[in-house]
């Protein structure tokens, strides 16, 4: 299996899809590469597009904001990444071929980074990783297994949803983010049983 640094060097170079050719940067993914806690957005805005960084603008000070208040811990110390890591033209939805083609890096991410909880943000990452066609509002509130693995996955709204949304899908999220504070405090499997 390649390691985070030949996936980000694959990634960089990658033209599996059309979404190639509308970016300025190929927006892999950052954070602490042994995360007990990774967080899987949708894909990268405009200003992720400019910066080559995920959740670099207004719902990543959000997701910030969150990761601190309600987990206690800074983005350095959780890994960050996207469905999709190339941005779609005028942020519109990514497209099922997109998603198929770019599901690859985000598989071996987390096969990698085997963390304890899967974050995922939003219908896209949530529906994607606990393979399902059910949205979001009704996927949140519980935790889901990630495929055959010990990984537990807390599915919660967008940041953005909340930035448009406001009261009530801020208070989701932050009840979200409480349970995978939860799952991160329980003691981890005895070792050989992932
Ligand atoms: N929204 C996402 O889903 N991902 C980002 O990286 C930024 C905004």
């Amino acid at each position: 299996m390649p390691d985070l640094a030949q996936l980000r060097v694959d990634a960089l170079a990658c033209t599996r899809c059309p979404l190639a050719g509308g970016r300025t940067t190929v927006v892999f993914g950052e954070g602490d590469p042994h995360a007990a806690l990774m967080v899987v957005g949708e894909g990268p805005g405009r200003e992720e597009d400019l910066a080559g960084r995920p959740f670099v603008g207004r719902s990543g000070h959000l997701l910030d904001r969150l990761l601190l208040e309600e987990i206690g811990l800074r983005r350095e110390q959780v890994y960050i990444a996207n469905v999709v890591k190339c941005r779609p033209p005028g942020n519109r939805d990514p497209q099922p071929d997109e998603i198929a083609a770019c599901r690859p890096y985000l598989e071996a991410q987390i096969d990698e980074i085997r963390p304890a909880v899967l974050m995922t943000l939003g219908n896209f990452s949530s529906k994607l990783l606990i393979a399902t066609a059910e949205g979001i509002t009704r996927l949140r509130g519980r935790t889901y297994p990630y495929r055959d693995t010990d990984a537990v996955i807390v599915p919660t709204y967008h940041p953005a949803a909340a930035l448009r949304g406001g009261g009530t899908v801020l208070a989701g999220m932050r009840a979200d983010f409480v349970r995978a504070k939860g799952i991160l405090a329980a003691p981890a499997p005895p070792v050989g049983s992932r």
